[in-house]
């Protein structure tokens, strides 16, 4: 019964803390990650292909929290002003890299 518990626990805690950004659309983000060419300073600084920022191994950014803090101030490199939505977008969209759960 007890392991029949945890399990049950475990399940739950899983499919709670599944997707840190549930408001987010992946697709949405990626729409706007292309629009405002977010790669174009990562492509530069990676040499190549921008997207390995993300996912190099002494990323800056290693929590959901930072990854919001980070599209808020790469915003400012692209002079947008995302909407808290567009926010969850993108960082939806770039923890197809992250992985956070
Ligand atoms: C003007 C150049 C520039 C533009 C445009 C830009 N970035 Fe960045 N971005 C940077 C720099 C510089 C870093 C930090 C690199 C470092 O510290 O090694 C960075 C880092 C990041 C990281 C963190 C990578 C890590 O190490 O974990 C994220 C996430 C990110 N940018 C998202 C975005 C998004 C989203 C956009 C488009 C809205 C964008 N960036 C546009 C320059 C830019």
């Amino acid at each position: 019964m007890k392991f029949i518990t945890a399990l049950f626990l475990l399940c739950a805690a899983t499919t709670a803390s599944a997707n840190p950004f549930p408001d987010g659309n992946a697709q949405a983000g990626q729409k706007i990650f292309e629009k405002y060419d977010c790669n174009q300073c990562h492509n530069k600084i990676m040499g190549g292909d921008g997207n390995k920022i993300f996912t190099r191994f002494d990323r800056k950014r290693n929590s959901p929290d930072g990854l919001i803090e980070q599209i808020g101030m790469c915003s400012g490199n692209v002079n947008a002003h995302f909407t808290t939505k567009e926010t969850q977008d993108l960082a939806a969209y770039l923890n197809i890299f992250y992985k956070f759960k």
